[in-house]
């Protein structure tokens, strides 16, 4: 797929943006008109696309004026100030951050799941969490049975945390002390979880219960999370516990699953098959795995994903390939 539309990325020398620039370039999107938008650090920093060279430019307010689509992964502060400049003229904005995604006027979409909740934006479109996208993914699979309960405890890598998580594991490993932390615990070889605000609940346990509900559109659905920050660069995995009111056996389990194109199920634990992160390092899919019917009402399982590409960057292409195939844009503006 190739597009005419003028695509900008908003925090392009970040972990996800520099993950978006690929999977643009993997889907054909990505050509010497993309503007890449960082810090004023990054002003005039080139980067090398084989046969062409790109020059980070400091965002502004006026960066969007001749922008058809902007991908936002700079973080909730630049998102809640530019996103809304960006609109006003004429940009649409899909925004990897927080700063939206509960916003009623705003579709929290992963397309696999409720891409029709595209046509209903007005401008800005919010990326879940990602642990909330790779658990959605799986757990949609088995709305058919009437979900009732969904418990969920994820094992996340640093770089969820962004260069500076990574920063934080890597010094550690080398014995060294982080000038950057995420945590105020040691991260190499430690589990850590998340930072709370004055509830018994981390942040990252709100935002997989509130965003999973959203987007399944299922409002009283019984979601609890337990998010666990683990030492590891890349890759997410969840335990996850769900109730449905239907009965459910696993040979169509099995078949449910793989018949999902946006998941691949690896089960078979007798031979040491069941997902790892390293299955999912730079793959776009969900992993599952480790099926187990507890009662026929009650099933376990596993899912592991790549946070930067499925649970960030992907999804983040994905929704604009959608608004590209059934062209959702909004009118441009004169800047
Ligand atoms: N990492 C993940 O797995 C993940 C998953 C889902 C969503 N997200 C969300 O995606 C966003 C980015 O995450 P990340 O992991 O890519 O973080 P990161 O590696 O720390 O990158 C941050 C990016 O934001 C840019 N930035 C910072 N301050 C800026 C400013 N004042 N003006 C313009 N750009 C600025 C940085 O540019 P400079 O290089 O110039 O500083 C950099 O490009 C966050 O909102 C995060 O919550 C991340």
């Amino acid at each position: 797929m190739s597009t005419s539309k003028q695509i900008a990325i908003v925090g392009a020398t970040g972990l996800v943006g520099t993950t978006m620039i690929s999977v643009l370039q993997e889907r054909g999107l990505f050509s010497k008109d993309v503007r890449l938008l960082a810090s004023k650090n990054s002003a005039g920093k080139k980067i090398n696309f084989g046969s062409f060279e790109i020059e980070v430019e400091e965002l502004t307010e006026d960066s969007f004026n001749t922008i058809d689509v902007a991908l936002f992964s700079a973080g909730g502060t630049i998102s809640k100030k530019y996103a809304p400049i960006a609109v006003e003229k004429g940009c649409i904005v899909i925004d990897n951050s927080s700063a939206f995604r509960m916003d009623s006027t705003v579709p929290l979409v992963v397309p696999s799941v409720n891409s029709d909740a595209l046509e209903n934006h007005n401008g800005i479109i919010a990326n879940p969490n990602c642990s909330t996208i790779q658990l959605v993914e799986a757990i949609s699979v088995l709305k058919k049975y009437t979900i009732e309960r969904v418990i969920v405890s994820t094992y996340q890598s640093v770089s969820g945390a962004g260069q500076k998580g990574v920063d934080h594991l890597q010094s550690e490993i080398k014995g060294e002390t982080p000038q950057q932390r995420i945590s105020p615990h040691q991260i190499a070889y430690n589990t850590v979880f998340h930072s709370f605000d004055n509830s018994p609940y981390s942040e990252e346990e709100i935002k997989v219960k509130n965003e999973t509900k959203k987007i399944l559109s299922m409002p009283d659905l019984s979601v609890f999370a337990t998010c666990v920050r683990v030492p590891i660069l890349g890759g997410h995995a969840e335990s996850v516990y769900v109730k449905t009111a239907m009965e459910m056996n696993l040979q169509t389990l099995r078949e449910d699953f793989s018949n999902s194109s946006s998941i691949v199920l690896v089960d078979n634990p007798q031979d040491h098959l069941y997902p790892t992160v390293q299955h999912s390092n730079g793959r776009d899919e969900t992993f599952v795995g480790r099926l187990r019917l507890e009662t026929p009402n009650e099933l376990h399982l596993w899912v592991v994903a790549d946070n930067l590409r499925k649970g960030a960057a992907s999804n983040a292409v994905d929704i604009l390939q959608v608004l590209l195939e059934k062209n959702l844009f909004i009118l441009k503006k004169t800047a």
